[in-house]
């Protein structure tokens, strides 16, 4: 029987949120952009472009709504990993990747400051099937890579931690 003191209970909470949320980023943003996005180019809706804007507009919001919970979740596990007396130099440098390359993330979506707004599609961009070759796509993208990174994270946590 699994039991959980008060502490323990509040970071698996706040796992549960920083896990929620990446799955809203990356599960929801994939779905927008292999499904619904191309479902909208459809002629009727084209029509009547206040369909197209207002998905885009709500999705936008959901997704700068959750950037809060995403920096508060994983500041906490961060915070609660590195107090740990067993924490490597492996694990401090594969989560500072993943924390630089959630910034490009974060500063792909982001429209609502205006520092990170305007960043130019890279060369990187072409690459890509032509549904993800927008900043959304490429977010996503890169996203799905910080999901694999965190699993990479936990891996090291499990073969590393004495007792985590
Ligand atoms: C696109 C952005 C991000 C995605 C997709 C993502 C995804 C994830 C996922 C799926 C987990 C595993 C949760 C679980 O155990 O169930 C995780 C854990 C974690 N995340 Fe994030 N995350 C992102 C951004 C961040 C940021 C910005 C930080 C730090 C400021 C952060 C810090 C962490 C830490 C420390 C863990 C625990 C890893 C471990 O030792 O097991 N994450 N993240």
């Amino acid at each position: 029987m699994i039991e959980y003191t008060f502490w323990e209970g509040i970071g698996l909470l706040v796992r549960w949120a920083h896990a929620l949320v990446a799955a809203l980023w990356v599960g929801g943003g994939l779905l927008y952009i292999v499904a619904v996005k191309p479902g909208l180019n459809d002629e009727s809706f084209l029509r009547n472009k206040n369909v197209y804007r207002n998905v885009h507009a709500n999705v936008g919001k959901a997704f700068s709504g959750s950037l809060g919970v995403f920096l508060l979740t994983g500041a906490i596990l961060t915070a609660q990993r590195l107090a740990h007396p067993d924490v490597s130099a492996q694990y401090i440098l594969v989560l500072l990747g993943k924390i630089l390359l959630s910034g490009v993330v974060f500063g792909l979506v982001w429209n609502r400051g205006e520092l990170f707004t305007g960043w130019k599609l890279t060369a990187m961009s072409s690459l890509l099937p032509r549904q993800f070759r927008s900043k959304g796509g490429l977010a996503v993208v890169i996203g799905s890579m910080v999901y694999l990174i965190s699993s990479v994270l936990h891996r090291i946590v499990e073969l590393t931690f004495r007792a985590s």
